[in-house]
């Protein structure tokens, strides 16, 4: 299964975008998520595109399964490499997505990281006999019986949704810090050379490259140290 480094473009507007993708002289693999897409809309997908990176769009959709139907329809069209959803919209929702993303790769976000346990029994009512964990992998199973390619996790899960859902299941993982980099708002980090380890297809990387003084650099750095090249 070929690994990559995923970039995310988490920037405000096109112009930083692309002053930032000037910088490599290399085909890349970004993130457009839901700040830089709704501030320019589907057209940015476009130029991305036009200068030959491939796209994972983290739009995660979650809505009625004929709306993700449409929705997905719409997105469709920009060519996206990979697109996710929340699994928590059902079987009948993710199955609406696959149909028509057939031929791209379709994850899914099993419980956001920003909940922890009290909020999915206390908020999300989820039955206190469910672990938080218990919950990704159920949600993770979930998801594959309905078609996903994979789900978003932290590394540090991997090894687990890898045994209990199945090796080819790919694991998209965020939170992925050099020895040397600050954590920022992130709490469970591993450096590139860990998530290889631990099993991971595709790391997503931020702050430290997007941030950096040399991001062309720390980018090399990176995908040597997970990729191996
Ligand atoms: O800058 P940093 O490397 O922390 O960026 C990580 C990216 O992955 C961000 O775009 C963030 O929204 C995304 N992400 C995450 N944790 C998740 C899901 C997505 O950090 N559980």
């Amino acid at each position: 299964m070929a690994k990559d480094v995923i970039i995310a473009l988490d920037f405000k507007n096109k112009e930083e975008c692309l002053n930032f993708l000037d910088k490599f002289d290399e085909k890349l693999y970004v993130k457009v998520g839901l700040e830089l897409f709704y501030s320019e809309g589907p057209q940015i997908i476009n130029e991305i595109k036009k200068r030959g990176h491939k796209i994972f769009l983290d739009l995660k959709l979650h809505d009625i399964p004929n709306t993700v139907k449409g929705a997905a329809n719409s997105l469709k069209n920009l060519g996206a490499d990979m697109t996710n959803l929340h699994i928590c919209g059902g079987s009948a929702m993710i199955k609406a997505a696959r149909e028509v993303f057939e031929n791209s790769i379709l994850i899914g976000v099993t419980v956001l990281t920003s909940t922890d346990e009290e909020t999915l029994h206390r908020e999300i009512l989820v039955d206190k006999d469910f672990s938080l964990e218990d919950t990704v992998i159920s949600y993770a199973k979930m998801g594959k019986k309905n078609g996903l390619d994979g789900i978003v996790c932290s590394a540090l899960e991997v090894p687990k949704i890898k045994e209990k859902v199945g090796k080819d299941f790919l694991t998209v993982t965020p939170g992925i810090r050099l020895d040397d980099s600050s954590n920022g708002d992130q709490k469970r980090v591993v450096t590139p050379k860990y998530a290889r380890e631990l099993g991971s297809d595709y790391i997503v990387v931020g702050r430290p490259i997007t941030k950096s003084e040399d991001p062309l650099k720390v980018y090399k750095i990176i995908k040597k140290e997970f990729v191996g090249e």
